[in-house]
């Protein structure tokens, strides 16, 4: 697990756009997978990629996209389902198919014949090129919560209060937070080629802490993800302050020791 701390969200997301960008540079004329994320860490970096596409001609032709999980139970074309957030995000202002913006469906009646079809969908895919994460406040990726089983597949996962508190924000209510989702597994995130978790500010100092000082516990289910082979931490100063043994608090590291990649 490679750490790098940048000085602000807008570094980090640069930083998490230079990863998109190197698959899409490496991709010669082969598809392109990409993981995408969805909750407010990642949206510096989808900002980052938009304003390059813009400004710069970055070309998302060869990419598809593959959310990470979606809410269940929502009416269809709500707008904080995953689906509709990263279209807003992201996807509409690329030139990216629209028919290539996968996510699980989570209005299909029902929802484990939907998850079973999304991981078959992943397998056809082949392995996502980079998967962009952030992290709940209790250590959770996709929706993955603590607990969830390490070879966890695509599957119908409860929430924990913690993460619908947290979440209540996107919908003004507690109430109107959907208890279940439909989320990839720790063995479909894991399977990815390259992985790039990114958090900011301090909310997320102690859930950091936890997946890169602390043992692999699916108890903290971001820490299996010091065993990946090619993963990326990209953490403000405020996210990283909480680290003791793998970056002290506060500094901003050089160049990435994975391949010297971030700038
Ligand atoms: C949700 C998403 C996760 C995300 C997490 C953190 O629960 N399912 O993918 O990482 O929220 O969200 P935020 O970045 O808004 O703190």
């Amino acid at each position: 697990m490679d750490v790098v701390v940048r000085p602000d969200p807008a570094a980090c997301g640069r930083a998490v756009a230079d990863a998109v960008a190197g698959a899409l540079a490496a991709a010669a004329g082969r598809p392109v997978n990409l993981g995408l994320a969805t909750g407010s860490s990642p949206v510096p970096a989808y900002a980052e990629l938009v304003r390059r596409r813009r400004d710069e001609g970055l070309s998302f032709r060869a990419a598809r996209a593959f959310l990470l999980d979606e809410y269940l139970g929502l009416p269809a074309g709500h707008p904080e389902s995953y689906r509709r957030v990263i279209r807003r995000e992201l996807t509409d202002h690329l030139d990216i198919d629209p028919g290539e913006v996968h996510a699980p469906d989570g209005a299909r009646a029902h929802p484990a014949a939907a998850a079973a079809d999304y991981e078959r969908l992943l397998a056809a895919a082949g392995p996502i090129d980079v998967q962009v994460l952030g992290i709940g406040t209790n250590g959770h990726i996709g929706f993955n919560e603590p607990g969830s089983p390490r070879d966890s597949g695509t599957r119908v996962a409860t929430l924990t209060e913690r993460t619908r508190l947290d979440n209540a924000r996107f919908f003004g209510r507690l109430d109107d937070v959907p208890r279940h989702v439909l989320t990839q597994g720790l063995r479909t995130i894991t399977a990815a080629r390259r992985v790039v978790l990114v958090a900011t500010g301090p909310g997320k100092r102690a859930a950091v802490a936890a997946a890169v000082d602390g043992p692999v516990t699916t108890a903290v289910p971001a820490s299996v993800l010091q065993e990946h082979p090619h993963c990326t931490l990209v953490l403000d100063r405020d996210a990283a302050a909480g680290l003791t043994r793998t970056v002290p608090a506060g500094v901003v590291s050089g160049p990435s020791r994975a391949g010297g990649d971030y700038r």
